[in-house]
């Protein structure tokens, strides 16, 4: 069962165990480059990165987005249909701002539209078009592959939801001076913008999935929104996290369609997965909702023997849920428009992990009972005129759903990976990141609301529970599935924990376990905390990335920054591979075809720097390299950036071996 090429994972130490580094360290055998960063020129008519973060809006517009996250790289095809390691399309989602990194003034000073607009252009996915040319990569500045989506790129909905009246918005004229309504209501089949946009999943007829994570906190209000007992609206907020203050960013101040007041409809239009063809820059993103809406991380999918197509997510937050979606049809390997619209039926299934090992996929649909022996169609929050709209209802409120049929509140699911079935390995096994927790264990098990079996989860504290074992989850683990049957239409599975992270170092409670790991690296320098980012590259590998601190403070101080290691799947044996610079994220994964060159992402070096000093907790980029990967262009002094490293091997090998 062991894929023969991971046995020998021979990725020496990269970093060191505690010491932070202002810098991206590899191990020795291997070279870093700065690929592409926050405000790189990526599109036609883009303008080179100034450094001073003077760019207006428009400028924004066509360069590289801010926070890098998940990404994906489509290799273009060559002669005979073959998938090219040197030339290939990068879609790249763009998480979030740093808002007093973005303006020169930081965000208060003189706050307006243009700030507005420019923070909503630096959210959302850059499309760019990499080459490597002479053994340099580089980003194709002026190919018609370049795109960038922003919170202001016209969308499309579709699936069971669309047109569903809580979907129905205020139509705005966009301009650079405001949103002005036009007195119009959607008709809930459009949507303008993504959002949020952290982890991703790719289709098996190949396109991108962006997914749509802490939109709540872009949204805002100058006045109290409605409260729970108010009605669906209220309860909606409440459930989904919607408050007058957000995340602290201001753009309802300027642009009312992230009013909740206003136009409390909007928000539903986010928390979705958003599909984008990489192939066709003209086409509209789909916002696909039979997935179902919450705080989206990744969506990875798998093809069973059957060519049935499911896709594994998660939502990042504390005692929220596990979910997959199995699309109604199969797919056609040899038709790539036959599969256009497999995304829109289907079945969403919630996870519930029992002690004994296996699990249940519960399915969230109108005649499924919950936990207070109601079917979903007649609980109040999901009822409506026919089991159509109560499923659109179901989708568009699947917290709630998961609520009411009991499913297993998580330690934060993050990133979702596929075990590649290979070398003998037969199993659908996939694997999960619960990152932190710290809302479990105290005596108080959330009861049921008696009359919609609502728990609202995220403000819940479970006692710990076999799939969440540790009270106060500080480091996270990593938890893994096998679907009965080797079929994703499975309903049952198989469980345990690939690994319980931390500090085995000085062995601290809650002790850190690499179960049945070698860990074989000294100092317990294999060790790391808040697995976030997850990936199998297609030769068997493990890859985990982390989102802690990142200053090596506190609970990290024997663990020090954030970092990428590599796991084999079979043994558990865990070596770091990367370590980040001072405060950043390392999150975004992805590699060519022939595996010799791997992409990383770096989000928010220097995090939460003042304006006044934005330097103050990192200088990087421009501190390692003073041109980008194409050894030509400089890099500007000034605000430390966000952005994508490609690794290589020094002997051009396939990276890991
Ligand atoms: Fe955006 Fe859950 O990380
Ligand atoms: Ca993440
Ligand atoms: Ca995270
Ligand atoms: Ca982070």
């Amino acid at each position: 069962n062991v894929p023969a090429n991971t046995r020998a994972l021979n990725v020496s130490l990269g970093g060191s165990a505690s010491a932070v580094v202002d810098k991206i360290t590899v191990p020795t055998g291997y070279t870093a480059k700065l690929l592409v960063a926050w405000g790189d020129p990526i599109m036609p008519g883009g303008t080179a990165f100034k450094g001073d973060a003077s760019e207006t809006a428009a400028q924004q517009a066509k360069q590289y987005g801010m926070h890098t996250d998940g990404m994906h790289f489509f290799p273009l095809q060559g002669a005979g249909g073959v998938a090219l390691s040197d030339r290939g399309v990068l879609c790249a989602n763009n998480e979030y701002t740093h808002e007093d990194l973005l303006f020169p003034d930081g965000q208060a000073a003189g706050y307006s539209i243009a700030k507005t607009r420019k923070s909503q252009a630096a959210h959302g996915v850059s499309v760019c078009e990499l080459r490597r040319v002479n053994g340099s990569w580089q980003v194709a500045k002026n190919s018609p592959y370049g795109r960038r989506i922003t919170a202001n790129t016209p969308c499309r909905v579709s699936g069971p939801a669309a047109g569903h009246a809580l979907l129905k918005s205020k139509v705005y004229q966009i301009t650079d001076a405001g949103s002005i309504a036009t007195g119009a209501i959607s008709d809930g089949t459009t949507a303008v913008g993504t959002i949020n946009n952290c982890a991703n999943g790719t289709t098996p007829w190949g396109t991108y999935l962006t997914c749509e994570e802490n939109f709540n906190g872009n949204f805002g209000s100058t006045s109290a929104v409605p409260a729970p007992a108010s009605g669906e609206t209220g309860k909606l907020f409440n459930r989904y996290g919607l408050v007058a203050a957000g995340f602290g960013y201001r753009w309802h101040e300027t642009d009312p369609r992230f009013d909740l007041n206003a136009n409390p409809n909007e928000s539903n239009l986010f928390g979705w997965v958003v599909e984008i063809d990489p192939a066709n820059p003209a086409a509209a993103p789909i916002k696909r909702t039979a997935l179902g809406r919450f705080k989206h991380e990744s969506a990875q999918h798998v093809v069973d023997a059957q060519n049935r197509v499911a896709f594994y997510m998660g939502d990042d937050e504390r005692n929220e849920y596990i979910y997959k979606f199995v699309c109604a049809g199969t797919f056609n390997p040899a038709n790539r428009a036959a599969n256009r619209d497999l995304l829109d039926s289907g079945t969403l299934y919630v996870a519930k992990f029992a002690a004994d090992l296996t699990g249940q996929w519960i399915a969230l649909l109108p005649g499924t009972i919950g936990v207070n022996g109601v079917a979903l169609r007649d609980n109040p929050n999901f009822a409506g005129a026919n089991d159509a709209e109560v499923l659109a209802k179901i989708l568009i409120k699947a917290r709630m759903a998961g609520d009411a049929v009991g499913a297993t509140m998580m330690d934060r699911p993050e990133w979702t990976g596929a075990r590649p079935r290979i070398n003998g390995y037969s199993d659908i096994e996939i694997y999960c990141t619960l990152t932190n927790n710290n809302r479990r264990g105290s005596s108080a098990t959330p009861s049921a609301n008696a009359a919609d079996g609502s728990t609202t989860a995220g403000s819940a504290r479970p006692a710990v529970d076999a799939a969440n074992p540790r009270a106060n989850n500080l480091y996270g683990h990593i938890l893994r599935w096998r679907e009965d049957g080797k079929t994703v239409t499975a309903t049952t599975f198989t469980w345990d924990l690939f690994a319980q992270a931390g500090d085995t170092a000085t062995s601290k409670t809650p002790k850190a376990q690499y179960e049945g790991a070698i860990n074989d690296s000294p100092n317990g320098s294999a060790d790391y905390g808040a697995p976030d980012g997850l990936w199998f590259d297609p030769f068997g590998r493990l890859w985990v990335q982390t989102d802690q601190i990142g200053d090596g403070s506190g609970d990290f101080i024997n663990i020090g920054g954030n970092m990428m290691v590599c796991a084999d799947p079979a043994t558990g044996e865990t070596r770091r591979f990367l370590t980040g610079p001072n405060k950043c994220e390392i999150t975004g994964i992805t590699m060519t075809p022939d595996g010799r060159t791997l992409f990383v992402g770096v989000q928010h070096p220097g995090e939460d720097a003042p304006f006044t000093n934005p330097t103050q907790f990192s200088n990087w980029p421009q501190n390692q390299w003073s041109v980008e990967a194409d050894g030509t262009t400089p890099l500007p002094a000034g605000r430390p950036r966000s952005a994508v490293v490609v690794i290589t091997k020094d002997d051009g090998g396939v990276i890991g071996t």
